[in-house]
């Protein structure tokens, strides 16, 4: 394993009063989502941070993968406990795309957008995503896992992503400390978790702000099912308003959003 990515490493780096304390590195799990879930049934505390060196069954939004080779990126989970009734789970996807954006920004020759509803992207490229899973029973959130992918040094990749998908190193030229990504990125998402709770408003309206692509023509795929029409903007729940071409206002749940100037 890359000798940068240690918890020695990280923990040096961190500024967190709660989060990744404590973090756990793995040379190589299945999925940081998944091991983390077992350690979350197995009682772990809120706080708890999965790393991983390399994945071989790292997942990505729709039952996508996540292309997860060693010595390269970043591949995380976050364990959070909180205590949220079933229904009214604040947009923790979008907290963590804020709080990506905003650690990454400055490692970027310019601003990074962000896509709805959870990629990060630079000059159209993906540089990392977010995968949010939550453990619910009837009434509440039992715990909610925050796993993030960020392509950091991988210079090179697979045919099938190589028109879509970039790195730090890739859009800035530069090779970067992992240990150093990851402590500004914990750094961030612990700030930006605590605002969702106590000023929601703002996650939203800093969101927005890294999407240049509101007001703009977009098309949404749902599975089959594609819409066309202008992003309006994002709802309180999180979810996207469109308006379609009959000039009908459309809430989007989920899906993927294409087409848009990035
Ligand atoms: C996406 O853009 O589709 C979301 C990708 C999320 C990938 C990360 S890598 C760490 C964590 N473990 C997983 O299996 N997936 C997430």
């Amino acid at each position: 394993m890359d000798r940068t990515l240690t918890p020695a490493a990280v923990e040096s780096r961190l500024t967190t009063r709660w989060l990744g304390r404590p973090l756990q590195v793995e040379a190589q799990v299945d999925s940081t989502n998944s091991r983390l879930h077992e350690l979350a049934r197995r009682g772990a505390a809120a706080g708890l941070v999965l790393v991983a060196d390399s994945q071989t069954s790292g997942r990505g939004r729709q039952q996508r993968q996540w292309h997860s080779p060693p010595g390269t990126n970043l591949y995380f989970s976050v364990l959070l406990r909180p205590d949220w009734p079933v229904g009214a789970t604040p947009p923790l996807s979008l907290a963590a795309g804020v709080a990506l954006a905003e650690a990454m920004g400055p490692l970027l020759p310019a601003p990074p957008v962000l896509k709805w509803p959870n990629d990060l992207l630079f000059q159209g490229r993906k540089l990392a995503g977010i995968l949010v899973e939550a453990q619910t029973d009837r009434q509440a959130v039992r715990h909610a896992i925050v796993g993030i992918g960020v392509n950091v040094n991988q210079d090179s990749f697979p045919e099938e992503l190589a028109e879509r998908a970039g790195s730090l190193r890739t859009v800035s030229g530069q090779t970067h400390d992992r240990a150093e990504v990851l402590a500004r990125l914990l750094g961030a998402l612990e700030s930006w978790i605590e605002r969702l709770q106590t000023r929601p408003a703002e996650v939203l309206e800093t969101w927005q702000r890294y999407a240049p692509w509101l007001g703009r023509p977009i098309v949404v795929t749902m599975g089959q099912n594609t819409l066309a029409g202008t992003a309006l903007g994002l709802a309180p729940d999180g979810t996207l308003r469109m308006r379609d071409a009959g000039g009908r206002e459309q809430t989007i749940l989920s899906g993927d959003v294409e087409q848009a100037a990035y």
